[in-house]
């Protein structure tokens, strides 16, 4: 499925059912990537809010170790009923669990609120570092139903010297994260009002913007198209003075490529192919080109020279690239035995091989200045001669199984006819492609 908005210059635009599902499932995506990461944004930022408070909250608690209490820290022989009592004092207040350690590390007291004396007990399975910079630490758990902050803060004597520790842990209360994530939610729903809002505004004017990209995308097209019927035409008008040999030729290779079963992007090409596969002529000299007895074999080596020079002028455009494979390969033969580079059965790319015998059949029914059209019988059997060796033959048996109707057609209408028969073409697989 095709997903971009915007066609390339070398493709048929999109259609305007494209365009919409396209715009549709782009802005939903967005509208919900938006949501969901603002929602997660206002979550985080609201939980850092609250260990923020909680930090700062340890911080002033354990500032209110006085300057009597903090050398009892590291004082083994000192009395510690005094530090103990400190502690439970902090616990009765704020916390769930107090623990003051000397300098050392060791732990010299600890609260601990007997209503959450489990939560404690999980803890222990959290060994908690102390802080190498002398900087407050904080690590969060969810133990179970609870939620709980550990704060480890260093303490500082008078002179600035470590002291000991402070640390406490809270249990976040189950309320304030009820009220987090109701906030989250009711955040949510704004945001997805908001987006839905912008977009149902910038809808139309995505979509009017599109229509003026297709509207130049298919204007472009055109002119490429055009640059293909001119060059097509340009070359026709050196060697046979018509354009029909490219029309008829085009019409046939697209009936047998679909009776054969070829892609649809290949049949695109192989009408650009089938309009541009003597281009190359252009840089042939009239006595060669318009030599009308056979060639000799240096006049054979200079014609040969038209596919390489077709290639050189297709080089000019990226548009024009798509028939490269059958004016660089139409002239291979199926048992390798072409050039220009001698290529052998699958080898050969299949608009090659497609356009070869449809391009040697029209040579054959058609009148040139050197010779009368060949019957239709006998020109089949001319061509099912080749099968296998010059021609693929596959797609002989199936030309010869369709062609003769579309033949007699062909040769009943009048030029305008043919041409418009082939416009036909040209919309369905180019222009109008996306259509389709
Ligand atoms: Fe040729
Ligand atoms: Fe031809």
């Amino acid at each position: 499925m095709r997903t971009r908005i915007i066609a390339a210059c070398n493709d048929a635009p999109p259609s305007m059912e494209e365009i919409h599902r396209t715009i549709f499932n782009r802005l939903l995506t967005a509208w919900i990537a938006i949501s969901l990461a603002t929602g997660a944004a206002v979550f985080y930022i609201g939980i850092e809010k609250i260990d923020d408070q909680l930090v700062d909250l340890a911080v002033a608690e354990s500032g209110k170790l006085s300057s009597e209490s903090l050398p009892l820290l590291n004082r083994p022989e000192a009395d510690r009923g005094a530090l103990q009592t400190l502690a439970s004092d902090f616990v009765r207040r704020h916390f769930i669990v107090v623990e003051l350690y000397d300098k050392e590390r060791r732990k010299v007291s600890e609260a601990i609120n007997p209503r959450h004396a489990a939560v404690e007990e999980k803890l222990k399975a959290h060994a908690h570092p102390f802080p190498r910079d002398d900087q407050r630490h904080y690590e969060k758990f969810v133990l179970g139903e609870d939620t709980v902050l550990r704060v480890l803060v260093p303490l500082k004597d008078a002179n600035g010297s470590r002291a000991g520790y402070f640390e406490g842990v809270f249990l976040i209360d189950p309320e304030t994260l009820d009220r987090l994530r109701r906030e989250m939610a009711m955040t949510l729903v704004v945001v997805l009002c908001a987006v839905l809002l912008t977009t149902v505004v910038l809808y139309p004017v995505i979509l009017a913007l599109n229509r003026d990209v297709i509207r130049y995308s298919r204007d472009l097209l055109k002119g490429n198209v055009e640059l293909m019927e001119v060059l097509g035409s340009a070359i026709a008008k050196r060697d046979s003075d018509t354009n029909l040999h490219n029309y008829r030729v085009a019409i046939y290779a697209v009936k047998l490529a679909e009776a054969a079963g070829v892609a649809r992007a290949a049949i695109r090409d192989l009408i650009a192919g089938a309009f541009l596969h003597d281009v190359g002529k252009i840089g042939i000299s009239d006595n060669i080109l318009l030599k009308p007895g056979r060639l000799d074999e240096q006049e054979f080596a200079v014609m040969r020279t038209h596919v390489s020079l077709g290639v050189d002028i297709l080089e000019k455009s990226a548009w024009l690239q798509r028939a490269r494979d059958v004016v660089e390969f139409h002239h291979e033969r199926y048992d390798g035995s072409g050039y220009l580079r001698g290529l052998k059965g699958e080898e050969i790319p299949v608009t090659a091989r497609v356009f070869a015998v449809v391009d040697i059949f029209d040579a054959l029914t058609s009148k040139r200045p050197y010779k009368d059209p060949i019957p239709f019988a006998e020109a089949l059997d001319i061509l099912r001669g080749y099968a296998g060796n010059h021609l693929d033959a596959r797609l002989v048996e199936i030309f010869a199984g369709m062609i003769e109707p579309l033949f007699r057609e062909i040769c009943a209408s009048p030029d305008k006819e043919v041409e418009q028969m082939l416009k036909a073409l040209i919309n369905r697989y180019i222009v109008d492609a996306a259509k389709a």
